[in-house]
């Protein structure tokens, strides 16, 4: 049994279970993950529709709990840790893009880039610095002060990279980045987190879409409970 951490592993789940008991059954979705990403990896989970992807994404995202297994966040027991202690690694150590984005609608586009410094409690010219130079990489200046009913879906996409980003996350979690998309926005939108590979961060991607594929490391398949590793 190896029960050194290797500190190259940014997730690193064993044996992991999650049920949920529901009125007519128990569904054991994930019946014992083993799932490693290191530093700086690109890594994708498909699977069929209701196989537990988002499941396991909201496991690692700290969103959820499990049943049984281990789960070490860079190096730290999960379940030593109290809710408190969870929300301050969720703000701290990760990026979320959600398929619908999650933009604040009242907000404007600078805003909800800025959010996680606000929370964070950072000075706001700090916050006005960093979210600038995010808002010109991905090509935003200019709608700094909209409002995301006024962006363009791609646009709006962009917003929550750069909200994601602006923490210098270890780990970035997308649930179906390209879901909403057509095929010419897809592959723009990839070639946006293939960038990413300049902010040293490490990106766990879910999705039906075998184009990511392209960006990505290892790539795993979750069926019936069981994630498998593709080659
Ligand atoms: N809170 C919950 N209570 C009970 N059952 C749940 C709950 N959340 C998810 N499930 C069930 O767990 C299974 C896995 O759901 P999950 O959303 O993780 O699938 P998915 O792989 O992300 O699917 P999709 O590709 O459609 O997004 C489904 O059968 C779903 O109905
Ligand atoms: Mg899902």
């Amino acid at each position: 049994m190896e029960n050194e951490k290797n500190p190259e592993n940014i997730i690193e789940i064993k044996n992991l279970t999650k049920n949920f008991i529901t009125p007519s059954e128990t569904l054991n979705v994930l019946r014992g993950i083993d799932f490693t990403i290191k530093r700086g990896e690109f890594v994708s989970i498909m699977g069929p529709s209701g196989s537990g992807k988002s499941t396991l994404l909201n496991i690692i995202g700290l969103l959820d709990s499990f049943n049984e297994g281990e789960y070490f966040l860079s190096g730290i027991d999960i379940k030593s840790l109290s809710f408190k202690d969870k929300r301050r690694i969720r703000l701290f150590k990760l990026g979320f893009i959600f398929q619908t984005f999650n933009l604040i609608q009242t907000l404007t586009v600078q805003q909800n880039v800025e959010l996680p410094l606000a929370l964070a409690k950072i000075p706001q010219r700090d916050q006005n610095e960093k979210s600038k130079k995010l808002l010109e990489k991905f090509g935003l200046n200019k709608k700094a002060k909209n409002f995301p009913y006024q962006l363009s879906i791609g646009e709006q996409q962009r917003v929550a990279i750069s909200r994601a980003l602006i923490m210098a996350p270890v780990l970035i979690l997308l649930d179906e980045p390209t879901g909403n998309l057509d095929v010419k926005n897809s592959e723009k939108i990839l070639d946006y987190l293939q960038n990413l590979r300049q902010f040293n961060t490490s990106i766990l991607i879910v999705s039906h879409n075998p184009a990511v594929k392209r960006i990505t490391d290892k790539n795993y398949i979750l069926e019936e409970g069981v994630l498998k590793q593709l080659y």
